[in-house]
């Protein structure tokens, strides 16, 4: 089975597990990927009534369909629900995400939810997250080789994401060699050196549930 086969089975799994909770007054979170495009477009072939939804980016938010609204964050009390994928994922449900250069609006979307619906197929699973993906991390431009030194001091190699800027307007570093033993612990220092806005690990909020689509099963972690 191809791997965009195992994302839409890992998607429409997420869409039939909420669907059956969703009512009039319900927000889904939407976040940001080829894997939760998928899953827009089950969420744009269905009819639900529900209050809306609030995007982790400007392109998911392109893709949804107008009978949905789309809000803004500030205009939800919570979401019920935030569906996205990750570049990897561990047996505690730790992640790293990212790849996309969304990470910022994802963390705040997936600490603003009741339940994080994290939907991947079986090659992002790792067992030593940041040891063959990079860690994104968004910086504001001005600190950016200042952000990088202090990487390299903590063992990773950083590099540039020539040419990319996020949809807040910062640009990205990628940590290459850089396996994260405590995930929890390595996020918040990142997070302490001046000029970080946010770095790919999601390990103080992690996911609630991992739906993993393999060649002949899809596999739930809860
Ligand atoms: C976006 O910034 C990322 O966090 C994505 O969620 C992650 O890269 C997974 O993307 P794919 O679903 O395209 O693999």
């Amino acid at each position: 089975m191809n791997q965009d086969l195992k994302k839409k089975n890992s998607a429409i799994e997420a869409f039939n597990l909420i669907n059956p909770k969703l009512n009039k007054d319900s927000v889904i979170g939407i976040g940001t990927g080829s894997t939760t495009n998928f899953f827009i477009e089950e969420l744009n072939s269905s009819n639900l009534h529900i209050k809306g939804v609030v995007c982790s980016s400007k392109a998911s938010a392109s893709l949804i369909r107008n009978t949905y609204d789309v809000l803004s964050l500030n205009e939800v009390h919570s979401l019920d629900f935030y569906v996205d994928g990750a570049d990897e994922y561990n047996d505690r449900k730790e992640l790293i995400k990212g790849g996309g250069g969304a990470l910022t609006r994802e963390k705040i979307l997936a600490y603003s939810s009741e339940s994080f619906i994290c939907i991947v197929d079986e090659t992002k699973h790792t067992d030593l997250l940041g040891r063959e993906f990079p860690l994104a991390i968004e910086v504001i431009e001005i600190a950016r080789s200042a952000v990088s030194r202090e990487l390299m001091k903590m063992g990773g190699k950083p590099i540039f994401r020539n040419g990319f800027t996020s949809d807040n307007g910062n640009q990205i570093v990628d940590v290459h060699n850089f396996p994260i033993e405590i995930p929890y612990e390595l996020e918040a220092e990142i997070n302490n050196i001046p000029g970080v806005v946010e770095n790919g690990i999601f390990a103080k909020r992690k996911a609630d549930v991992i739906i993993c689509a393999t060649d002949n099963s899809i596999n739930i972690l809860d």
